[in-house]
């Protein structure tokens, strides 16, 4: 049967893709095969190797170990990269949010940082989220060494070093819980028309889609915020989707909700001329993220732990297939 890569293309959309964890990829061969199907998967993020502790961890110490084995992966399957995160206040060396910085200084940080990391990459990304998580989700811009420093005008200043790094790759603001159309979605509008008004270059905005069962909104709703952003000339596209149950272990009711859901999030992408792709958080239930920051929940994606395809997996090939 089609995949969901190739179904995803033929329904209009750039790729569907994964984040590729990076401690599991030469552990699982299971993982490792289904991952390394550019039918399945048309492109992909490292889920931790491009992050500043990782790239930078001390200053000046430049290291690509972690991160080359997603972006090695992409280029031996065929595979498309996104690229995975510059400007973010987590996963951000101590060296960096526990200096004291003038404007200068940690201008000259972020520039150093960005040069050598975008320089690493150049070329190879088809998107790189610059800026990660500017916003706190009661809607108020969010507290980091950045906003401190510089306050919002570091968003156009991540912007520009951004485009100067790397001038032909898609520059992104990415964050979560965008979906819901609420006070932070309103503040995700204004950074955008906050960069542009600053005549910074900006192409698109992701939305991580950390979801919960039975609590995603409808494909109309998803489809109707989407729009808000492509409206200001922006793309936009799911980049880092999971959909977690929020009481173990799933009904099977609960896994045909699950599947509604995830079907729900990716035709509102196909609903949305500019909407050009939709990323899964990891595919198995056995390599997640979620049960360690929220015990108890999970199972939150399109395989099972045993590699089985879900009810998720099959409703997500279904509304491609329509498409
Ligand atoms: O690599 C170290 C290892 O050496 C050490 O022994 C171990 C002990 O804790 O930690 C390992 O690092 C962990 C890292 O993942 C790699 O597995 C960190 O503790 C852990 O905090 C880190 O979690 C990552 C998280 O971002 C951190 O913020 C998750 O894997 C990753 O899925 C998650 O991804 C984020 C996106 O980047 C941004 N949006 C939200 C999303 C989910 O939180």
């Amino acid at each position: 049967s089609a995949q969901l890569n190739d179904l995803a293309v033929a329904a209009g959309l750039k790729y569907f893709g994964t984040a590729l964890g990076e401690g599991t990829i030469n552990s699982d061969s299971q993982y490792a095969a289904i991952l390394n199907d550019k039918r399945e998967f048309g492109q992909l993020v490292p889920e931790n190797g491009q992050k500043w502790d990782s790239t930078e961890p001390s200053r000046g110490q430049f290291n690509y170990n972690q991160g080359d084995i997603t972006a090695n992966q992409a280029k031996r399957n065929g595979q498309g990269l996104r690229c995975h995160t510059m400007v973010w206040y987590s996963q951000l060396p101590n060296w960096v949010s526990s200096g004291s910085w003038t404007k200068a200084t940690l201008t000259s940080v972020m520039e150093t940082h960005i040069n050598n990391v975008m320089g690493h990459y150049k070329g190879q990304c088809y998107a790189w989220d610059v800026v990660n998580e500017a916003i706190s989700d009661d809607g108020q811009w969010r507290n980091s060494v950045f906003l401190r420093t510089f306050s919002t005008d570091y968003l156009p200043l991540s912007f520009n070093l951004a485009k100067k790094a790397d001038p032909n790759t898609k520059l992104y603001y990415n964050d979560y819980n965008l979906e819901y159309n609420q006070a932070k979605t309103d503040r995700a509008v204004e950074l955008v028309k906050i960069v542009q008004a600053a005549g910074a270059p900006i192409d698109g905005v992701g939305f991580q889609g950390h979801l919960i069962v039975g609590s995603t909104p409808s494909r109309a709703n998803l489809a109707t915020t989407l729009k808000r952003f492509t409206a200001l000339g922006v793309e936009v596209a799911y980049t880092e989707l999971d959909i977690r149950h929020a009481s173990l272990p799933a009904s099977s009711s609960a896994q045909v909700t699950q599947g509604n859901d995830f079907a729900n999030v990716v035709g509102s992408c196909v609903d949305v001329a500019g909407c050009v792709g939709v990323t899964v958080w990891g595919f198995t239930d056995k390599h997640s993220w979620v049960p360690g920051t929220f015990p108890g929940e999970g199972d939150a994606l399109i395989y099972d732990s045993n590699y089985r395809k879900k009810a998720a997996w099959t409703s997500i090939s279904s509304v491609l297939a329509a498409a």
